[in-house]
């Protein structure tokens, strides 16, 4: 019986991938900080799949980092036994370096990398001790390829993130616990809706339907969706900086 925990699941693409894995018959794990979104929640996943399927929920703000460790055994326990923990939860709104906005900044590394570290750590944690051969899925950002300007802290977070999960990948693959890494480009949310440039934007519930394939088909790294970003995204990392420097964007 397969059993997934999502971060951040109150919104977007994790409010989204709940409902894709309920319908794969997934027991569900659902936290975010905003409590009263996560109950709305799991009124509409029972009244769409009926009351047998098994959601729990829990308030949890990922920079609380220790309380992550305590909040994923709980579900563990709840649960039976989880098989997957998708570390989702994260935020945008960098500003330009020098603009006097360091302490949002901070705000976003201890979120996108921090909390995300501790969510996968404590994952790592909880199947090494029960021998389960689990899953592990960070989701990071096309964002994470280039230092983009005006988004120093986000794509720094990103990057930091996929580094992370990259190691992440070597140190569990002898237990048989699998760590894939996500790069997703333009997922219609409210963490971009008030952008006016979003290339090769995709609704939410495409986005959170690629995402749960890619997630079954076990992929190690993905861009999201596979297309255009798969290719942009190789031509993104190889751009000289020469170059990059230049761009007038
Ligand atoms: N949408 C895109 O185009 C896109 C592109 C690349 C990467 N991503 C990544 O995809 C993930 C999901 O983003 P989204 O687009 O679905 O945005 P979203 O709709 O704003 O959802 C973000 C989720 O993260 C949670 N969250 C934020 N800070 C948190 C904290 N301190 N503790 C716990 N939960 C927290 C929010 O819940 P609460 O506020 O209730 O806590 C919310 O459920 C993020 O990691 C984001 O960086 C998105």
């Amino acid at each position: 019986m397969n059993a997934i925990i999502v971060t951040g699941a109150s919104s977007g693409i994790g409010r989204h991938l709940a409902f894709e894995f309920a319908a794969r018959g997934y027991s569900l794990g659902l936290t975010a900080r905003r409590f009263d979104l996560l109950q709305k929640l799991r009124e509409e996943l029972y009244s769409k799949f009926g009351m047998s399927l098994k959601v729990e929920i829990r308030s949890l703000d990922i920079t609380d980092y220790k309380n992550i460790f305590s909040v994923l055994k709980d579900l563990n326990n709840s649960l039976g036994g989880i098989t997957h923990v998708v570390a989702n939860a994260g935020v945008a709104g960098s500003s330009r370096v020098g603009s006097g906005k360091f302490l949002h900044d901070k705000q976003v590394i201890e979120t996108n990398l921090l909390g995300a570290m501790a969510t996968v750590d404590a994952a790592a944690e909880i199947f090494k001790s029960s021998k389960i051969e689990g899953h592990i899925i960070g989701i990071s950002s096309i964002a994470g390829f280039r230092g983009f300007p005006g988004d120093a802290s986000y794509c720094s977070s990103k990057a930091g993130l996929t580094i992370y999960l990259e190691s992440a990948r070597r140190d569990l693959k002898k237990f048989g616990i699998l760590v894939t890494t996500i790069h997703p480009g333009f997922i219609d949310t409210d963490m971009n809706s008030h952008l006016p440039y979003r290339p090769f934007v995709v609704t939410v519930e495409k986005g959170a339907a690629e995402l749960a394939k890619l997630i079954e088909k076990k992929v190690e790294v993905s861009t999201l969706p596979r297309f255009p970003w798969g290719i942009v995204g190789w031509l993104l990392k190889r751009i000289p900086d020469i170059i990059w420097q230049r761009l007038k964007f």
